[in-house]
């Protein structure tokens, strides 16, 4: 394992010197208009390696699925935001945190993320979102609000009561495909290599996924299968913008009620992360990201056989190095 570690792999059509990838964190750093600066750059290029991978952190497709920017006591102190990547300035800033990595020789993933109701309508607030003029949420696949009770809801140490979100319109569906869609755009414009889809960690796309959330009886609720088809749909409006082998997908399979994400579960969650990850094998991915929750809940063996379900080599991107 130790001498794998530092041996060649091939991630979509790019071959990486070595297994060492960056993690996505986010580090809530970036300015105002929610733009990476110096310090981002500063902090990717640290961590670029010749012929290594970096994930960025979360970076948002819209104001709508931006969660309130003082979520975090510290955040509210420091001032940070997170990035977001639907305007020309943001793209802008993120296409010189690129050329600093590639400089470096090293390759970089944009993680696009979507909250959906972890997203507060105080956002609004926000000098910046404030005049976007651009919907806002919470929203999701329906108005299932997170319990408001305990460690369920307050996975990150969320001091901030949570609204009860809207359902999304089958024509907001539509609208944010192509929101992610959008971002994407944004994503190769600014140089990165890939775009990968935050489809855990109880954000938007997890609450599709999930029947704790997901109470909707038209064609996106219900049926597994109705319930992975936002997961597809946005799959599929991301990879007609980055082509085959440059689209990465993270899900967060948890198997035990004491590990949530934002009070995220699903009734038969081997059934769900099976069904979800066979399902990606008719996509042409680079990679899949699977999330090894922190205090147990999913063995080091259910890791692996989630892994060999799909049909492309992703267990060999095994090692992540995360920071705290
Ligand atoms: C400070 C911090 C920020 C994180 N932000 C993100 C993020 O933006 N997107 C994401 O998918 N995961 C995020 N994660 C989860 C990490 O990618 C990783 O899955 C998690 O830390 C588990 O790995 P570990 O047990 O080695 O820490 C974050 C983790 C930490 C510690």
């Amino acid at each position: 394992m130790a001498n794998d570690l530092f041996t060649p792999c091939q991630v979509g059509t790019l071959q990486l010197t070595h297994r060492v990838v960056l993690a996505p964190m986010s580090r809530y750093r970036c300015s105002k208009e929610m733009a990476p600066n110096s310090l981002v750059g500063e902090y990717y290029e640290q961590r670029a390696t010749s012929g290594g991978l970096l994930i960025t952190e979360a970076t948002h497709i819209n104001p709508e699925g931006t969660p309130i920017w003082n979520i975090y006591p510290a955040i509210r102190e420091g001032g940070g935001e997170a990035p977001g990547i639907w305007t020309e300035e943001q793209t802008m800033a993120y296409q010189k945190v690129v050329k600093s990595v590639h400089a470096k020789g090293a390759y970089i993933s944009c993680q696009l993320q979507h909250c959906g109701r972890v997203a507060q309508d105080n956002i609004k607030d926000h000098p910046f979102v404030k005049e976007s003029g651009l919907p806002i949420g919470p929203v999701s696949a329906s108005a299932t609000p997170i319990s408001s009770s305990g460690e369920r809801g307050n996975h990150y140490n969320w001091d901030q009561p949570s609204l009860p979100p809207r359902a999304l319109t089958i024509k907001e569906i539509s609208r944010v495909c192509d929101d992610y869609a959008s971002a994407a755009r944004n994503a190769l414009k600014a140089g990165f290599d890939f775009v990968e889809i935050h489809a855990g960690h109880g954000y938007l796309i997890n609450q599709f996924l999930c029947d704790s959330v997901n109470k909707r009886t038209d064609q996106y609720g219900g049926s597994l299968k109705n319930r992975c088809r936002f997961l597809y749909e946005v799959v599929e409006a991301v990879l007609d913008v980055v082509g085959s082998d440059r689209l990465g997908v993270r899900l967060s399979p948890t198997f035990e009620e004491h590990i949530q994400y934002f009070d995220v579960s699903d009734s038969d969650p081997e059934k769900l992360y099976e069904t979800a990850i066979q399902g990606l094998n008719s996509f042409p991915l680079a990679y899949l990201l699977l999330t090894e929750p922190r205090a147990g809940g999913l063995s080091s063996q259910q890791i692996m056989s989630l892994r060999s379900l799909l049909h492309y080599q992703v267990h060999d991107l095994g090692v992540f190095i995360t920071e705290r």
